[in-house]
């Protein structure tokens, strides 16, 4: 296998910023610094990233109900981490795809496979995730219209085009389902602010085509199946996302 694939499956970052580590030279293979990202390794070679060893094993995937009150890092010395629902080797393992804020609870996706994660979180490929949201406020008649053709919400860009759902509106409660396809930071509650609204309760329901299995209880876990797998990687006609 090329080097720079080796390195984005150990998960230390994009194809591309995998080859830029290599150009910096600070990959080396079996004691000697390589600054070719094509150079053919195997998992016999001795590969170290500024120092440290990876190690490569590929083959782990879990749809994880994050319950609100844990952090998505790999370590936080003051708050509660996702990985700490994961018992070791497992927890030692896995890397975390995407991220959701401290109190949203939902589907989340936990991987070993650095190419799995960096295709489900590249911009490039504006994958859908979808939210149920509760909140305080009353949201502007056009929202629907606003989330559709993208919107301010104090960036340099306008979101991409979204997908807005209402639910239940009555005395200053607002209850639905956004559909956004990028990730930005505090993204959903920004737009839901923008649209005159405090969210006040966020659950993601959805990435791609997988949906939160219903019978994962907050702070469960669950492998992937093959199928579940295929789903996040491929479109409705069978094509790479
Ligand atoms: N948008 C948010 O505001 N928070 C999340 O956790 C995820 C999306």
């Amino acid at each position: 296998m090329r080097l720079e694939k080796y390195l984005a499956d150990c998960g230390i970052g994009s194809r591309s910023q995998c080859k830029a580590y290599i150009r910096q030279g600070l990959i080396k293979v079996n004691e000697m610094i390589v600054t070719d990202g094509a150079t053919q390794v195997t998992k016999q070679d001795k590969i170290n990233f500024k120092g440290t060893p990876l190690i490569l094993t590929k083959g782990l995937y879990y749809m994880f109900h994050k319950p609100a009150g844990c952090v998505c890092a790999l370590k936080d010395p003051s708050q509660k981490t996702v990985l700490e629902y994961f018992d070791a080797p497992l927890s030692k393992k896995l890397l975390i795809v995407g991220r959701l804020d401290k109190d949203t609870e939902g589907l989340l996706l936990l991987t070993d496979d650095g190419d799995f994660l960096h295709h489900l979180t590249s911009p490039r490929r504006h994958v859908a995730k979808t939210y149920y949201f509760e909140a305080v406020g009353k949201l502007s008649t056009d929202a629907v219209r606003q989330v559709e053709e993208g919107m301010d919400i104090g960036d340099a860009a306008f979101t991409k085009p979204g997908i807005l759902t209402v639910m239940a509106e009555e005395d200053a409660l607002v209850s639905g389902t956004l559909t956004i396809y990028e990730g930005r930071f505090h993204q959903v509650k920004r737009m839901i602010k923008a649209l005159g609204c405090q969210v006040t309760y966020l659950k993601r329901l959805s990435i791609g085509g997988l949906t939160l299995d219903e019978h994962l209880n907050p702070g469960e876990f669950r492998p992937l199946t093959e199928a579940e797998k295929q789903i996040l990687l491929l479109d409705k006609e069978g094509k790479e996302v």
